[in-house]
């Protein structure tokens, strides 16, 4: 059995001081082609998902699930490692600080089967970590999500970035419910911060949402007290490889989840 905690603290480490010296670098902005995923590949996040496949391979017995790369290692290994070597890369190419890694460890193939995840905000170092069925950590101590329970008293990330008219149509009811709503730019360390009871919801029904975005951050949520479906009520449950596309509703608890739900189902 792998003990998965050190093996993913140290890779989270070894992102931090790439990302770190990229940030301070001539190199933040520069686009070295195009992902795995589809998406422009930047120098740090090449250079952090190395880091973390080097630190993960040597766990051995893993494939890997990364979002530049694709899939490396070996076929039949026992355990799939998902992986956002940055998540916010465009916060990170314009020199905004809210950008995080982002690692989740499956004993499966199916979504459900996250045992370990970690999150590591790269501007603070906080480290979000959860194991499955143990509750989640930041920096070690227990965290839970909020209690607030009224849609008129919630903070809610919506992401509704490069999306179309029919969707932000569709948003307009909750958007309107809510007491505020923000969008920071990665979808990982906005859904911790839920986790974390900072915000009360996290909310992506775009339709754009891929399993390395969010893996790591779905176990801590959960693990925290966080209720997360798809937009229409069921668990999310996509294939884990980078075609999937699913949509995200995390809420503090059921109360409010039940809330969010009919206002995002209420559009005509
Ligand atoms: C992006 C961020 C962003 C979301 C995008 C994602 P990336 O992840 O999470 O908030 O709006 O859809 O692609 O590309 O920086 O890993
Ligand atoms: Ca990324």
């Amino acid at each position: 059995m792998t003990d998965w905690q050190p093996v993913l603290l140290d890779a989270s480490r070894r992102v931090q001081k790439v990302a770190d010296a990229a940030f301070r670098g001539r190199k933040r902005s520069e686009i070295l082609g195009t992902g795995a995923s589809g998406d422009k590949t930047l120098f740090v996040d090449r250079r952090a998902e190395s880091e973390l496949i080097n630190a993960l391979s040597a766990a051995r017995d893993v494939r890997l699930l990364s979002e530049e790369k694709g899939e490396t290692g070996p076929k039949h290994a026992r355990y799939l490692a998902v992986l956002d070597p940055i998540d916010g890369s465009s916060n990170f190419s314009r020199g905004v600080p809210f950008y995080c890694t982002s690692i989740c460890i499956f004993d499966g193939r199916r979504f459900p089967d996250s045992t370990h995840a970690l999150v590591r905000n790269l501007i603070n170092g906080d480290v979000y970590y959860a194991e499955r069925g143990m509750g989640a950590t930041k920096n070690g101590r227990r965290i839970q999500t909020s209690r607030v329970a009224r849609i008129s008293d919630a903070v809610g990330g919506v992401d509704i970035s490069a999306t179309s008219r029919k969707v932000v149509d569709e948003l307009a009811p909750l958007l309107a419910a809510l007491k505020r709503q923000v969008h920071f730019g990665a979808n990982a360390l906005e859904l911790c911060l839920v986790a974390d009871g900072l915000i009360d919801a996290f909310i992506d029904v775009r339709g754009k949402m891929r399993v390395t975005d969010i893996a790591a951050a779905y176990l801590i949520a959960r693990e925290a007290g966080a209720v997360v479906t798809t937009k229409s009520g069921e668990e999310p449950n996509p294939a884990l490889n980078l075609s999937a596309r699913f949509d995200c509703v995390a809420t503090a608890n059921a109360s409010l989840h039940a809330q969010v739900l009919s206002r995002l189902n209420s559009f005509k």
